[in-house]
């Protein structure tokens, strides 16, 4: 079947259906009750709406210091939301909670990698918050200065970052698993006064230092006045006179009421750097209001948080899901979640299944890397667990091949919990296409753009296609949209806009089915072309990962005299598989009829890992670089640069 510009050769057929009772229940069915909506299909009509959409939302979900005069401002690519409106996050986050019952609801239940638990209620993370933003205003931090965030997953690092935001600092997290080099990097891009780090903290039964590596980084970041020290582990560290100060020495005497700060509501909230194809990362800037709008609706509608939810996101706040989905769109709705530091597999491959059971966790948000790894394991340690609390399922950062889908599914969700694929991305701030709870799912498929939201397919020609493929845009702003790249407008115009007159490109390419349901294949520039067909990455790894002796998959293309690019394949088997020439014959065989001849590796390589970066991502263009006796580059973002050294001897 050819569809559009991109070639489709995995047809999945399957579709679940969520049980009426779950339905009845839901936040979008109530919401549709209430508004008298009968079907999916009326509200996907009525929501076209989008600006009627988006102020309904605003105010079940927000609370304004003073009420916006204008919806939406939009000039292309500039877009401006909720324009006159004072406003802070932070209000909507914590202090209109506090006013409620709410103020003894846990916020976080956190569980560090050793064992040790913290509950934290909204009350006392109020009171902390308060606590440092007043230590951050002694030190002279004030509206529009910007402070860098280098901590790992304890709770302290949302309360700096809601610290920041409280007195209209400008935070910018760096993810902990990142070099010295890269928090310089950032830290200068940004010109941060101040930076929070810590000590050391847990992974994998170590400590691994990381103010070391902040002091590296600080040798070259001459904007930086002060380090504020968290003691996570209580290893000695050098502290530099007159710059570092212990956290706790710094908050010791502070009040625990702080005046949150009325900001414009378009004022950034935050910058979060992200990789695009050139070498210098994007300070993408997200701002107050629209993003406070876009994460909580997106949220409670997808995820249908209730009171009584225990919500585990289990990414890492260093990327923007744990930005919009462990911070800020959890506490806006007041919910409980759990955060955990450590690594999914320590001390044993059933570390995430015992933490569902003790806490009784009903919603689980994850990623397919993570799926893939617990496939690998085998399902006798999910088994070993009671996870019957479970609810509702969720998936990120990739498209999830049908097989991890089905085995979520059945081994995590015991065939009775829908599994939200929800995409979108650091620019977007919040879901874009994503399943709603009562959607009917085909595995596989992030199923169709949100209420209020609008994706479509563009061939090369700027002309939208259905039931084809070719690149993935959006085509009206939305609330969570980035404002910009810092310090950088034409990065930002020529990133996004520059493609198609006034139309977001997201660098995906993706395709619709007869249904219109949406199936990412990947990055626009992660797309095989074969005797001039075009074949998504991920969707020969899909197929080889289908085969049941396989736990994982890369797929690069090579340079092919006849054919434009061959296939090659990178495979990861499942524990006690014999890695034979005869299961190569077989998994060629295998994509062969899964996808048809057109798309069997040419050749395939078995390792015990591939290259990804620590958000999970595949990282095909490091695969490439080697297997083409290229040099790599920085592979400095990857979570396991061993594995490309398994690509060379494989090769
Ligand atoms: O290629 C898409 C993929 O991740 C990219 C965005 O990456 P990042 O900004 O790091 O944010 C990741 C977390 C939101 C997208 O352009 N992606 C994200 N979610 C999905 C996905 N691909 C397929 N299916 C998804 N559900």
């Amino acid at each position: 079947m050819t569809n559009g510009d991109i070639t489709v050769l995995m047809d999945e057929t399957r579709v679940f259906k969520p049980s009426g009772d779950f339905v009845k229940n839901t936040n979008v069915q109530q919401w549709m009750n209430k508004h008298n909506i009968k079907t999916l299909a009326e509200l996907y009509e009525k929501t076209k709406n989008w600006e009627w959409y988006w102020e309904e939302m605003a105010k079940e979900l927000v609370e304004w210091y003073k009420p916006y005069e204008k919806l939406v401002e939009w000039s292309p690519p500039w877009v401006k939301w909720f324009l006159g409106a004072q406003y802070n996050i932070v209000h909507d986050a914590l202090d209109k909670h506090v006013k409620t019952w709410k103020k003894d609801k846990l916020a976080f239940i956190f569980e560090g990698e050793p064992g040790e638990v913290r509950k934290i209620t909204y009350m006392e993370l109020y009171q902390e918050v308060n606590k440092l933003a007043n230590a951050l205003k002694k030190l002279g931090v004030k509206r529009g200065d910007r402070v860098g965030i280098y901590m790992p997953m304890v709770p302290e690092l949302p309360i700096a970052m809601l610290a920041c935001a409280k007195i209209g600092a400008i935070h910018s997290v760096v993810f902990s698993g990142f070099s010295a080099y890269a928090v310089r990097d950032r830290v200068n891009d940004c010109e941060a006064k101040v930076i929070f780090t810590c000590d050391s903290f847990y992974r994998r039964g170590k400590k691994v230092p990381l103010k070391i590596q902040a002091d590296e980084a600080l040798k070259n970041a001459p904007s930086v006045k002060h380090a504020i020290v968290y003691q996570r582990t209580g290893d000695p560290v050098d502290m530099q006179e007159g710059r570092d100060i212990w956290w706790h020495e710094l908050v010791k005497d502070m009040s625990e009421e702080c005046e949150t700060e009325r900001l414009d509501a378009n004022d950034p909230l935050f910058f979060l750097y992200t990789s695009g194809t050139t070498g210098k990362p994007k300070g993408i800037i997200h701002a107050h209001g629209g993003y406070a709008v876009g994460t909580a609706t997106t949220l409670k509608w997808v995820f249908d948080v209730k009171d009584d939810d225990i919500y585990w996101c289990a990414a890492d706040i260093g990327w923007i899901t744990g930005h919009s989905f462990i911070v800020y769109a959890p506490l806006i709705l007041g919910a409980t979640s759990v955060m955990y530091e450590g690594a999914p597999d320590f001390p044993g491959p059933d570390r995430w299944w015992e933490i569902i059971e003790k806490y009784k966790v009903s919603i689980l948000y994850t990623s397919p890397t993570s799926v893939r790894l617990f496939m690998k394991q085998g399902e006798e340690w999910p088994k070993k667990h009671d996870l019957s609390s479970l609810r509702l399922l969720g998936s990120v950062g990739e498209p999830i091949n049908p097989e991890a889908w089905i085995w979520y599914y059945k081994n995590i969700g015991n065939e009775c919990c829908q599994i939200m694929d929800t995409w979108w991305q650091t620019e977007t701030g919040h879901f874009v296409i994503s399943p709603l709870p009562v959607t009917p799912l085909k595995p596989g498929s992030a199923t169709f753009p949100l209420p209020g939201m609008n994706a479509a397919i563009f061939n090369e020609q700027g002309v939208a296609v259905h039931n084809a493929g070719g690149n993935l845009v959006l085509t009206h702003p939305w609330p969570g949209m980035l404002r910009g790249i810092y310090k950088n407008p034409q990065r930002y115009e020529e990133t996004y806009w520059s493609r198609f007159k006034d139309i977001y490109l997201a660098g995906d390419v993706a395709r619709t089915d007869s249904d219109g349901y949406f199936w990412i294949q990947g990055r626009a520039d992660d797309v095989l072309n074969v005797s001039g067909h075009r074949i998504g990455n991920s969707e020969v790894e899909s197929a080889l990962v289908s085969h049941h002796k396989v736990a994982e998959a890369a797929v690069i293309g090579k340079p092919h005299s006849l054919k434009g690019e061959s296939i090659t394949a990178y495979v990861v088997l499942k524990k006690d598989v014999e890695p034979t020439d005869e299961l190569k014959k077989i998994l060629r065989e295998h994509v062969g009829v899964e996808m048809g001849k057109l798309a069997r590796p040419d050749e395939i390589y078995f390792v015990s890992d591939v290259p990804k970066t620590r958000s999970g991502k595949i990282m095909r263009r490091v695969i490439r670089a080697r297997a083409m006796g290229r040099e790599v580059g920085d592979i400095s973002t990857l979570a396991n640069p061993e594995a490309v050294d398994q690509i060379t001897k494989a090769t």
